[in-house]
């Protein structure tokens, strides 16, 4: 499965090290050709033996000891590998990383490697909830990294929460979806954000502003997105549907909040389906206490949210950018208007008055318009099913940036 690919292990200093070594092995039985790098700190937990005896490959540990006097051992490493895993990814990698600081061989290949690099942070609980540590990770999401986020469970600390190393099986089967292995799935190793639902603008501690969006369409694009195959992150506002499996869910309230959480994972985003119905305007002032009600009228005073899809657009790389439009009339050309002004790649406009679609309900009529000039209506259908098709035809057509 893994034939010809060669894989770059640094393994930092943490009690999950053990696994790191059933991760050699698993890679290695997939048939990856796997080198291992180590901390200090990891070689406390287990000895470089161990990973050597795994990989059939000499281990890494001092940026000075040169094992090949015609290269130089960190640049060489960092040039070998197809793809570079960090795991157990300790806060302390995560912050120097995110800071630029190489002051060991791990730290330091990190800094010259041109190939995708994975993290897959192991700690306590609340080590993991750190702001510091937190930032850090935006700002490596940010900067293209893409992180196997940790799964909950009882913690060799003793508390139980998040912070365990995912497991080395699965971390396995997501190298192997990463190669285009495995099936042929569309979606197969992509990374796809999808925002769903409305947002919720807040007055004051007790009343809101929002919209009348159910999050089905967003939920319904996610939960195909990922039986396609993709790593799926929803970030989704306040709705009353469950999640679907097998997907990264992220709560967020705001207009404000959702840019942050998509911002975040954006840089390692191949594609964006913004499916949410995101407030346009927000009240100028969020008062801290309950407004008291006054003789005679009141005027709210609102200000624009920021243009979320519109940001993305700005600031597109290589990413596929598929926004939603609900027009009440003149709904293809008004689709027309935003995949330009936004700079999308696909559009998906419906007429929210069509009875066979809309707010709430389970199906819906939609027309997929793509900037190649790809126009597609689709007759009225449910949700989930409609949400296969749009993503198929979109997986299959990519997008000019790709
Ligand atoms: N959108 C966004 N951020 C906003 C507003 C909208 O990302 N602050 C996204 C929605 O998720 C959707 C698309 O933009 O994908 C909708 O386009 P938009 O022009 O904002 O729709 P409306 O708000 O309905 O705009 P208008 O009132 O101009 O029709």
């Amino acid at each position: 499965m893994l034939a010809n690919k060669k894989i770059l292990l640094c393994v930092t200093g943490g009690i999950a090290v053990y696994k790191a070594v059933a991760l050699v092995s698993k890679l290695s039985q997939a048939g990856a050709d796997v080198k291992v790098v180590m901390t200090e700190s990891a070689r406390e937990f287990v000895q470089p033996l161990s990973f050597q005896v795994m990989s059939h490959n000499d281990v890494y540990t001092d940026t000075f000891d040169e094992k090949d006097s015609a290269v130089i051992a960190h640049i060489d490493l960092a040039d070998w590998a197809d793809l570079i895993i960090v795991a157990p990814a300790t806060a302390n990698v995560i912050g120097k990383l995110a800071n630029g600081i190489a002051d060991d061989m791990v730290t330091t290949l990190l800094l010259a490697a041109t190939s995708p690099v994975w993290i897959a942070p192991a700690m306590n609980v609340h080590m993991y909830e750190h702001p510091a540590v937190l930032r850090n990770i935006d700002r490596l999401s940010r900067d293209g990294y893409r992180f196997i986020e940790p799964s909950e469970g009882f913690l060799a600390c003793g508390y139980v929460g998040k912070g365990r190393l995912e497991e080395p099986e699965r971390i396995t089967e997501l190298v192997g979806r990463f190669f285009g292995q495995h099936d042929d799935r569309p979606l197969l190793g992509k990374k796809v954000i999808v925002t769903a639902g409305p947002t919720l603008e807040r007055i004051d501690p007790v009343r809101y502003i929002s919209n009348f969006s159910s999050g089905k369409m967003g939920y319904a694009m996610a939960e195909a997105a990922a039986a396609l195959g993709a790593d799926v992150v929803l970030i989704s506002g306040p709705v009353a549907i469950d999640p679907p499996a097998g997907v990264h869910i992220e709560h967020v309230e705001s207009a404000a909040q959702m840019l942050d959480a998509v911002l975040a994972h954006y840089g390692s985003a191949d594609y964006v389906v913004k499916s949410a119905a995101v407030a346009d305007y927000r009240p100028k002032a969020a008062h801290p206490h309950k407004m008291k009600k006054k003789e005679g009228d009141s005027v709210l005073e609102l200000e624009r949210t920021t243009d979320i899809l519109k940001t993305l657009g700005e600031q597109k790389t290589h990413q596929c950018l598929i926004g939603f439009a609900a027009e009440t009339n003149d709904a293809v050309a008004y689709g027309k208007g935003k995949l330009q002004s936004k700079n999308l790649d696909w559009i998906v406009v419906n007429d929210v008055t069509d009875p066979g679609g809309g707010f709430g309900s389970d199906s819906n009529v939609v027309t997929l318009i793509g900037k190649d000039g790809t126009e597609r209506t689709f007759p009225a259908m449910e949700k989930k099913r409609l949400a296969g098709e749009l993503l198929a035809l979109i997986a299959a057509k990519g997008s000019d940036a790709q």
